[in-house]
This record gives structure tokens, C-alpha cells and sequence, in this order.
């Protein structure tokens, strides 16, 4: 079996949808690829290797989850950068659901967005599930806490209930820089989390992210660039207020913006990557690695994942 996923960024609404807010995330071109043969007279092995608590955490669970005991030989090979905010741990994670649900005749997306899900959940803890239902769907994906035009599929956990809604995006180019710091997604959470509890000001900036974040989806539709370019300038200022900016970051969106519709960051922050939405993808990238930061030229993936072979 052959399973891939695509990775993803956030376009808007970044640690709003922790308490509530909606978010647009984005599947991207980069993709992570997995080869599952059954391994019938030997043990677990990944690339080569053993099978290893620390090393294969999401392979191991997403094993756990979909297929039980019988051995398998796993090959990987991703084009994402791991601890990037790009969804590296989602995109293996989709893959392996994707690829082992399928071997098992059961595969259907919803069923994948749950597993993988359930994989991020007890494997990282992770808060919302904007990455694993973004990787699964491909294009847009809006997460809200109630229902919208287009809904696909709804995710419960721990008292929060997520909307998971397809969102229509244009041929978007995008640039992704990597500050090369890894994004501290917890950390930035927390110092978030800090903030908007004792801070009234700081749950008025996660309120107008959230009025972005809504105030985008037109301007999607309609393919209105200097729009959308607008909201991402003005919802990266919000998200710097919050606290989760980085030098790194910061001069990496001031030198992409020369060139760009906008520019943010995207995910987490703290490190991580920021995002620029431009006409001039070269212009961008070499402004981008002028700054100190790696780019990644890139464009809007209208696949999630995908069985790419079944034998
Ligand atoms: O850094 P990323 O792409 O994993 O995104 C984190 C997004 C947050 O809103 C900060 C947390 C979350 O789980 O939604």
C-alpha cells in the first residue's frame, strides 16, 4: 500500500481557535509518503529499523489505532520539515491512517480525520484538530465552534466541539519561510493561555482575530489578493501583540512584504515559519533567504491524502 498526505499552514486565526475563535487552514504541495508491505515472519521495522517507541511515536500509535499486531515493513519519505508548523507530524500521521484504513477496505475521510485525530491527541496532546482535518480534506479547511456553509464533519474532545467546514480556496502562491528555530507549539500556548486569562486586552485581540478570521472567507471566494493580503497584515500585528513573534520571524515578514499581498506568521509561532502571499515567488524566497530564513515556495494542494497504489 501507498498512502500520501500533504502538509498545511494556517492562513488565519492562530491561537484564537484555542478559546473558540474560528481558523482557515490550507493544504499545501509538500507531501509525505508512506510503503506498507506485511512483514509476515519478522517484527515492526521503519526504514530499515526496528520499530521504536521514541523515534516512530505517530507511526506506532496510528498502528495501534487502525491495525493491531500483524508486522509491517514501513518506508517513509517526506518533503516537510519536521517542527516547522507545518504539519509534519499530521501529514505522517494521515498517510499511515490513510494507508493501513485502506488495507483494511475501510477507508472513507471522515473516518481518517478521527483517527488521525485520536493519534495526535494521545501522542502530543494537541489542542484542535485544524491539522489533521486539513491534512485529510487538501484546499481549505474552516474549524468554528458552530455550523457553516459547507460543513463536512464535527470533532468532539474534552468538552470542545469542533465545525469542520470546506472552505474554496484560489490558486493561492504562497512562500513559506522557516525561521529554522523549531516552533515551541506548547510553550506558545501556554504564554498565550497567561495572557488572555488575566489580561482583558488580550481577549479583545483573540475576538477581532476571530472577526479576520470570518472576514476572510469572502475575499477567498471572490480570488481578492490585496484583501486577503490586507487581513494577513493586520492579523499578524494582532499576533504579535499576543507575544508569539521572533526576531527571526519578524524580519523575515518585513523583507517578504516588499513583494507581497501580505505577510504572517503562521502556527504557533515563537520560531516556526511565517507565511507571505505574493505574485512574485522568487522575489520573495531570495528576500526570505537574504533574511536569514529558508523558504519554501508553494502552492495550494486540492488533494489530501491519497492511495496512490494498492497491490
Ligand atoms: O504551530 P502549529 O501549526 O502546530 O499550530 C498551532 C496552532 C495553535 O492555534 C497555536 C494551537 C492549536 O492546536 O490550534
Amino acid at each position: 500500500m501507498i498512502s500520501s498526505a500533504p502538509a498545511k499552514v494556517i492562513l488565519f486565526g492562530e491561537h484564537a481557535v484555542v478559546y473558540g475563535k474560528p481558523a482557515i487552514a490550507v493544504a499545501i504541495n509538500l507531501r509525505t509518503r508512506v510503503y506498507i508491505e506485511r512483514n509476515p515472519k519478522s517484527s515492526f521495522t521503519v526504514n530499515g529499523w526496528p520499530m521504536d517507541d521514541a523515534h516512530h511515536a505517530y507511526i506506532k500509535k496510528a498502528i495501534e489505532e487502525v491495525w493491531g499486531e500483524e508486522p509491517l515493513k514501513i518506508t517513509t519519505e517526506s518533503e516537510v520539515p519536521s517542527a516547522s508548523g507545518m504539519g509534519s507530524s499530521a501529514s505522517i500521521t494521515v498517510a499511515m491512517v490513510s494507508a493501513l484504513l485502506a488495507m483494511k477496505g475501510k477507508d472513507s475521510e471522515e473516518k481518517i480525520a478521527r483517527k488521525s485525530f485520536d493519534v495526535e491527541w494521545s501522542t502530543q496532546g494537541r489542542a484542535s484538530p485544524i491539522d489533521t482535518s486539513t491534512v485529510t480534506h487538501g484546499q481549505g479547511i474552516l474549524v468554528s465552534f458552530k455550523k457553516e456553509r459547507n460543513f463536512l464533519w464535527k470533532i468532539e474532545r474534552g468538552g470542545t466541539e469542533w465545525y469542520i467546514h470546506h472552505v474554496e480556496i484560489p490558486p493561492l502562491r504562497l512562500v513559506v519561510g522557516f525561521s529554522g528555530v523549531k516552533g515551541p507549539t506548547p510553550k506558545m500556548v501556554e504564554k498565550v493561555r497567561r495572557f488572555y486569562t488575566w489580561n482583558s486586552f488580550a481577549r479583545d485581540v483573540i475576538e477581532e482575530i476571530g472577526k479576520i478570521t470570518m472576514a476572510a472567507l469572502e475575499p477567498l471566494e471572490n480570488e481578492d489578493y490585496p484583501k486577503i493580503g490586507e487581513l494577513m497584515d493586520r492579523n499578524n500585528k494582532l499576533l504579535t501583540i499576543l507575544g508569539v513573534s521572533h526576531p527571526k520571524l519578524k524580519k523575515m515578514i518585513d523583507a517578504a512584504r516588499k513583494h507581497s499581498y501580505g505577510a504572517k506568521i503562521t502556527g504557533a509561532g515563537g520560531g516556526g515559519c511565517m507565511l507571505a502571499l505574493t505574485d512574485e515567488q522568487d522575489e520573495v524566497a531570495r528576500a526570505i533567504r537574504e533574511a536569514g530564513g529558508i523558504p519554501f515556495k508553494v502552492s495550494i494542494s486540492k488533494q489530501g491524502y491519497r492511495i496512490e497504489s494498492h497491490l
